[in-house]
């Protein structure tokens, strides 16, 4: 389906003075690098050290993603375990549940700013969240809905780029005016996530579109859960839960994919806006944040192609086809298992798993949950059969979409929803890049081309 209010041109390829396959092949033909250079050069490929670990590209004082420790040399397996700004991931998520509080603009506030924040601290943390989610007048018409799309993430980052034309001082480093558009980003991304989502309905399901007023009092995730349902009515359970996926997904570490982005824009001196947007379309490929759909997907071709899902031969079967690149999307990926750093847990996936176990009973999604087991035990044996000798675990995606499904929240907002909370973490990190790295950011390549001679034009 075309966007339905765009004039759209036909590129037609006979019409055309050039011919792709032709450009393709040539382009395959001088376009291959030896694997084998690898080894010949000391290049650290995907910026990993030979034994697998990150290669180290600064100091950070706002997260710990911690998954082995290194004896004698050698990385050696332990379980997972995150901590925000020291705060270990699961007493921040316990107190909030504990003290009946949401907690992601408590963790957001922790991950800005380097302290839990007081009652008094959180207090405004909340009015600012209130004041700064109201979008600016005509945005959604103006960035929006021009060009309407069924990509959200896509919209996310338009959206954000979008606002750098309502901010009157965009440009500006200082930490005042980078806090201050930190606040508003965190705040106002839920807002264009739903707003793209309606519109993404009106355009290209042909469904109502409904912009329902948040509420001054709500938290996040209430504001998320109402905006978001035809009559705006969510349980206070539902809402805590969202609560606590956000928290585990606001932050992890300034070396994952889109933060790292996030920060080497950031060392440019570039805005806050261009940076964040880069994040949003790094955390949408399928090996980062974009991993929490495809897991809805690969559920979604075992569920088609295995008969017993409870039987552990026939799932297991199917994920060596999965590994081989036989089945599913062919990538060979079996998603929402494995981590850069994790090894045996991945501490945010404990919590999710316990959550979703809980839910699933409830909502009767036992099957689906049990089918997720599997996929967690099994999938461990099907690589190191295939002589992958990495310790793997579930990460944070492998439940984290039938979660939302049970929250009945749509597929194509699993994504849009990390970004919505990962902004805290983005933003955090940016800061910290301007105001303590202060280095642009900028590795080699080692270059392996062969001399080539000009020709002038007759000649080629
Ligand atoms: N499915 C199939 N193979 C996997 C795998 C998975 N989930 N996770 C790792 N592997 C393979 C790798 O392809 C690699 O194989 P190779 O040596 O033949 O190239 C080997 O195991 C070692 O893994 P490595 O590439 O060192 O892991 P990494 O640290 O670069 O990868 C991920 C981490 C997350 C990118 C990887 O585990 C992955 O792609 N997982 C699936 C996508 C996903 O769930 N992403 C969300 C992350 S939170």
């Amino acid at each position: 389906m075309q966007n339905v209010n765009m004039p759209i041109h036909h590129y037609d390829d006979r019409d055309a003075m050039w011919d792709i396959q032709s450009i393709c092949s040539q382009f395959k033909e001088y376009n291959t690098i030896d694997t084998d250079l690898y080894k010949i050069y000391p290049v650290a490929r995907g910026l990993r050290n030979p034994d697998g670990t990150g290669v180290v590209a600064g100091l950070t004082q706002i997260c710990n993603v911690h998954g082995y420790v290194m004896d004698e040399g050698e990385k050696s397996p332990v379980e997972g375990r995150l901590s925000y700004r020291g705060v270990d991931i699961n007493d921040l998520v316990k107190g909030c549940v504990e003290e009946h509080r949401f907690g992601f603009e408590e963790a957001a506030w922790l991950l800005l700013v380097g302290k839990l924040p007081t009652q008094a601290q959180l207090t405004t943390m909340r009015e600012l969240m209130t004041l700064y989610r109201e979008l600016p007048d005509s945005f959604a018409e103006d960035v929006l809905m021009k060009t309407p799309s069924n990509q959200l993430m896509i919209q996310l980052s338009r959206g954000v780029l979008g606002l750098y034309f309502y901010d009157e001082n965009p440009d500006d480093l200082s930490v005042e005016n980078q806090m201050r558009q930190s606040f508003q980003l965190i705040a106002r991304l839920p807002s264009i996530m739903v707003m793209a989502y309606q519109i993404k309905r009106r355009f290209w399901d042909r469904e109502s579109m409904y912009f329902h007023q948040p509420l001054p009092d709500h938290s996040i995730s209430q504001t998320i859960l109402r905006m978001l349902r035809a009559d705006t009515q969510f349980t206070e359970e539902e809402a805590r839960l969202l609560d606590i996926c956000m928290i585990l997904h606001a932050e992890h570490g300034g070396g994952n994919n889109s933060t790292f982005a996030a920060r080497v824009l950031s060392s440019s001196g570039t805005d806050i806006y261009a940076a964040i947007s880069a994040g949003i379309g790094s955390l949408k490929g399928p090996r980062h944040g974009g991993a929490n759909k495809k897991v809805r997907e690969m559920v979604e071709f075992i569920k088609q192609d295995v008969q017993h899902w409870d039987n552990d031969g026939e799932v297991k079967d199917y994920l060596s086809r999965l590994a081989n690149k036989e089945a599913g999307d062919r990538s060979g990926l079996i998603y929402g298992m494995g981590h850069a750093v994790y090894t045996k847990s991945d501490p945010r996936a404990v919590i999710l798993k316990r959550s979703a176990r809980r839910l699933a009973q409830l909502k009767g999604f036992e099957d689906e949950f049990a089918l997720l087991e599997s996929v967690e035990r099994l999938t461990p044996e099907v690589l190191s059969e295939k002589g992958k000798d990495k310790v793997i675990c579930a990460n944070v995606d492998l439940y984290s979409g039938l979660v939302y499904k049970m929250l009945g929240i749509p597929d194509e907002l699993h994504t849009p929803l990390f970004a919505a909370a990962r902004v805290a973490g983005w933003c955090a990190h940016r800061m910290e890049e301007i105001v303590c790295g202060g280095r642009l950011i900028r590795p080699a390549y080692k270059a392996v081309l062969p001399h080539q001679s000009y020709l002038p034009l007759m000649e080629r």
